[in-house]
C-alpha cells in the first residue's frame, strides 16, 4: 500500500546506522500470557509491525525473553503478570502513576529491557505508539524514563457521514462507513482508520452526521444495531468508544409516538427502552451526540422546553448504563432578516446556554464550537468557555476545512487551535485558559475534552490533499497534550510520513507553519469572515451571505465595513467576555487588528495598529497572499524526486489549484473594495 494510505503509520526503514542502534533493544517483544485483552493484542501487533518496517527485523510477541542476548521490549499492564515489567520497576509493586489511560516507558540498561507499562491495556497501546514515534523520529531510546497521561479525558472524532455514502462537508471522497444506504461490508478500512486514530491518542468516535436524516434515525433500532455493534467491535480493539448522533424526534419519526416532548412520560420511557436496547447490542456504548433546535433540526423548543430539559431526559435514559449525552451549543436563529441589526448570531450560543448553567445532569456535556460563528479562518474564541462553571463542557473543532480551503488549499490548523486553547478567559482570574476549561481542571468538570469534525473519506490517501493528513494527526496529538507546539507536531508528522531527509522535513514543516496565515491573507479580511460562495462554501463571493437569512454579515457600504459588536453602540456581543477581554475587544483602540472587523464597523481609512489603513491592508494582504500561495507551489516543486512520485504529483496539482484560486480571491475582494470605497491602491497595482 502507498505512502498516502498508510499515512503516519508507514514507518519508513531507517538508515543503517540508526537501525543498528535501535535493533539492539529490539531482540523480542515480551508479553505475559495472562494478558488476553484484544487491546493488548493490537499493541503487540503494532509494535512488531512498526519495528519490522523501520529496523527490518522480525519480532513477534512471546511470553519470555529469547536467548539472543539482545535487549527486549516488554509490554503489559502493571499487574498483568509480565515479569520483565515488574523487574524494571523494581519488583516493588510501586508503579508510576499513569492514570487510567497513560503509560510509562523505562529503559533498564542493566537487564536490557525497555518496559512499556500502564494500568490499562489502552495505556500500553498508547505507549507502544509513543515508542514507535521516538524510533521513527530518530530519538535515542537508551535512557528513557517517561510517564505520560492524556490531558483530556474525552478525545473524540465526529464523522459527518450519511448512510447514502455522502459526507456533509467532506472533501476526500465518500464515506468509509456507509455505502448506498447500508453499513459497509469493508470493515478493513474502518480498522485502518481506528489504527490511525488510536496512534494519535484518540479514544472516542461518533460515526454518523449530527444532522440525523430519515434512515439514520433507525441506527438505534434492531434494523442497524447488529451492524453498528460490529463497527463498535473494531474500534474497541483500539480502545475507542463508539457514539451515535441521534434525532431528537426519534420517537415520532419511528412512528412509535405522537410527541417527542422531553417531559412526557411516554417519551421518557421510549428513550429508556431505547437505551437498554442499544446497550444490549453494545455494552460499552459511549452515548448520544445531539444537534437539537439548530438549523431546522427538531428539539425541545417545539414543546416549550429548554435544552436542559431535552438533554437531561436523554441523560436519564443513559445513566443506568454509564452513557453520556453530548449536546451541541451550535444553536442560533437561521432565519434572520439582514436589516435587523439587533439580532447577532455570534451572541446566540451564550444567550441560550449561559442562563442554564447548573441545570444539566452530570452525564451531560455541552459541546461548544471553538468560535461563536462557524469554523471561520479567523474568529474570536467562544465566550461560553469560562462562562459555565457548573456545566460539563467540551470544545468542538473542525478538521475538515469547510471554510479554510476544503482540502484543496493547504491550511495547517494546529496553530489556530493552539491560539484558541491558549486564550485566557479570566474565568478564575488571570491564567484561566480555554485548555483548562475543556480539560475540566478549571471548574472540576466530571466529563470534558475535545471533539472535532473529521476530514477523512474513501480517497486513497484519506484526506484528499496529502498534507491535510497533518491536521488529523495534529488534532489527536493536541487532544492528548495541548501543550505540544504546532511546529513540533508538524515535524513529528512530517518525519513519520516522509522520513527524515532534512531538506524534506525543513520544507514541509515550513510550508505547514506558513499555511494558515497565507490562507487568511487572501480571503475575508480582519476577522470579518464569510465572503464565501453560499451552500458549498468554496471560493469567494463577497456578498454571498450578505443579504441572506444566516446572520453572517460584513455591512460594507461606500464608507466602511465591519460589524459593531460593542456594548455601547453595537450588538453587545463584546460584553459576553469577562474583563479585560470585554474592554480589549470592545474598544476600537485596543481591539487586535486581526479581529477588528469582527467587533467594529470602521471607515476604510481607519488606521490599524500596523500603521496601514484598512483599505490598504486589504489590498496588500491580497496581493501578498497570491505571491505566498505561488511560493507554496514553488517550495513543493523543489521536493520533486525527494518524495514518492504519486504523492508529489497529487500535492503539486493542489498547490497549483490553490495558487490559481488565490488569484480569484484576490481579484474578487480587491475589485469589490475598490469599487465600494473609491479609494485606489497606494502602490498602483492592477485592480479590475
Ligand atoms: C455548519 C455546516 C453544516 C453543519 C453545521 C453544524 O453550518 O455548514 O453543514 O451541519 O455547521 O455544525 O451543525
Amino acid at each position: 500500500s502507498s505512502i498516502g494510505y498508510e499515512a503516519w503509520l508507514r514507518y519508513p526503514q531507517l538508515a543503517e546506522d540508526k537501525q543498528e542502534a535501535f535493533s539492539r533493544w529490539c531482540g523480542c517483544i515480551v508479553e505475559a500470557e495472562t494478558e488476553e485483552s484484544e487491546v493488548m493484542a493490537a499493541a503487540a501487533s503494532e509494535l512488531s509491525r512498526g519495528l519490522g518496517r523501520m529496523l527490518g527485523i522480525t519480532t513477534s510477541a512471546r511470553s519470555s525473553r529469547d536467548s539472543s542476548g539482545k535487549g527486549c521490549i516488554a509490554i503489559g499492564t502493571f499487574n498483568g503478570g509480565n515479569e520483565s515489567i515488574a523487574h524494571v520497576y523494581g519488583d516493588s509493586g510501586v508503579y508510576p502513576n499513569t492514570g487510567a489511560e497513560g503509560f510509562a516507558i523505562r529503559t533498564d540498561a542493566k537487564s536490557g529491557i525497555i518496559a512499556i507499562g500502564a494500568e490499562q491495556p489502552a495505556g500500553v497501546l498508547y505507549g507502544v505508539f509513543h515508542l514507535l514515534r521516538l524510533i521513527a523520529t530518530g530519538t535515542a531510546i537508551d535512557e528513557l524514563d517517561i510517564v505520560e497521561q492524556p490531558t483530556n479525558a474525552i478525545r473524540m472524532i465526529n464523522q459527518w457521514d450519511n448512510i447514502d455514502g455522502s459526507i456533509e462537508r467532506g472533501y476526500a471522497g465518500q464515506s468509509i462507513f456507509y455505502d448506498n444506504n447500508e453499513i459497509t461490508k469493508d470493515l478493513g478500512r474502518i480498522e485502518d482508520y481506528a489504527r490511525l486514530l488510536a496512534s494519535t491518542g484518540l479514544n472516542a468516535i461518533t460515526i454518523n452526521n449530527v444532522n440525523v436524516h430519515r434512515l439514520e434515525t433507525y441506527f438505534i433500532t434492531d434494523r442497524f444495531l447488529p451492524d453498528i455493534a460490529r463497527i463498535a467491535g473494531i474500534f474497541r480493539r483500539y480502545a475507542i468508544k463508539l457514539f451515535l448522533s441521534v434525532n431528537f424526534a426519534s420517537p415520532i419519526e419511528t412512528g412509535d409516538l405522537k410527541t417527542a416532548d422531553p417531559l412526557d412520560a411516554d417519551v421518557k420511557a421510549w428513550w429508556k427502552a431505547k437505551a437498554d436496547e442499544v446497550y444490549q447490542a453494545i455494552p460499552d456504548f459511549g452515548g448520544f451526540l445531539v444537534k437539537a433546535d439548530s438549523e431546522n433540526r427538531p428539539g425541545p423548543f417545539t414543546y416549550g422546553r429548554d435544552h436542559a430539559d431535552g438533554s437531561n431526559m436523554l441523560a436519564e435514559a443513559l445513566l443506568p448504563h454509564g452513557g453520556l449525552v453530548i449536546w451541541r451549543c451550535f444553536v442560533y436563529n437561521c432565519k434572520q432578516d439582514w436589516r435587523d441589526r439587533k439580532t447577532d448570531r455570534a451572541r446566540a450560543a451564550y444567550d441560550h446556554f449561559k442562563p442554564l448553567d447548573g441545570r444539566f445532569m452530570d452525564n451531560v456535556i455541552l459541546q461548544i464550537k471553538n468560535g461563536p460563528m462557524d469554523f471561520q479562518v479567523r474568529e474570536p474564541v467562544s465566550p461560553l468557555f469560562g462562562a459555565l462553571p457548573s456545566t460539563n463542557c467540551m470544545i468542538e473543532f473542525q478538521i475538515a476545512q469547510e471554510y479554510t480551503g476544503q482540502a484543496r488549499h493547504l491550511c495547517y490548523l494546529v496553530p489556530q487551535w493552539k491560539e484558541v486553547l491558549d486564550f485566557d478567559t479570566y474565568a478564575q482570574g488571570e491564567g484561566s485558559h480555554v485548555k483548562q476549561v475543556v480539560d475540566g481542571s478549571l471548574f472540576g468538570y466530571k466529563h470534558s475534552g475535545f471533539a472535532a469534525v473529521s476530514n477523512i473519506g474513501d480517497d486513497a490517501n484519506w484526506t484528499g490533499h496529502p498534507l491535510a493528513q497533518s491536521n488529523l494527526y495534529g488534532y489527536g496529538r493536541l487532544a492528548w497534550n495541548p501543550q505540544l507546539a504546532s511546529d513540533a507536531i508538524a515535524e513529528e508528522w512530517t518525519r513519520l510520513t516522509f522520513g527524515s531527509e532534512e531538506r524534506v522535513v525543513h520544507t514541509v514543516v515550513g510550508m505547514l507553519m506558513d499555511s494558515w496565515g497565507i490562507y487568511e491573507s487572501y480571503t475575508a479580511p480582519l476577522g470579518v469572515g464569510w465572503m464565501v460562495s453560499p451552500n458549498h462554501h468554496y471560493g469567494p463571493d463577497v456578498d454571498g451571505y450578505e443579504y441572506s437569512k444566516w446572520g453572517t454579515y460584513h455591512f460594507s457600504d461606500y464608507k466602511g465595513m465591519g460589524v459593531d459588536r460593542t456594548l455601547a453602540t453595537g450588538t453587545g456581543y463584546a460584553g459576553q467576555y469577562r474583563e479585560p477581554n470585554a474592554s480589549v475587544y470592545g474598544t476600537l483602540e485596543s481591539c487586535p487588528d486581526e479581529l477588528l472587523l469582527f467587533f467594529h464597523h470602521v471607515p476604510y481609512t481607519h488606521v490599524l495598529h500596523s500603521g496601514k489603513t484598512v483599505i490598504q491592508h486589504i489590498y496588500d494582504t491580497h496581493f501578498e497572499g497570491v505571491e505566498r500561495a505561488d511560493g507554496l507551489l514553488k517550495r513543493w516543486n523543489e521536493l520533486e524526486g525527494q518524495v514518492d512520485a504519486e504523492t508529489f504529483k497529487r500535492a503539486a496539482d493542489r498547490f497549483a489549484q490553490q495558487a490559481e484560486h488565490a488569484r480569484e480571491w484576490r481579484d474578487r475582494i480587491n475589485t469589490y473594495y475598490l469599487r465600494k470605497s473609491g479609494i485606489g491602491d497606494a502602490l498602483g497595482r492592477t485592480i479590475y
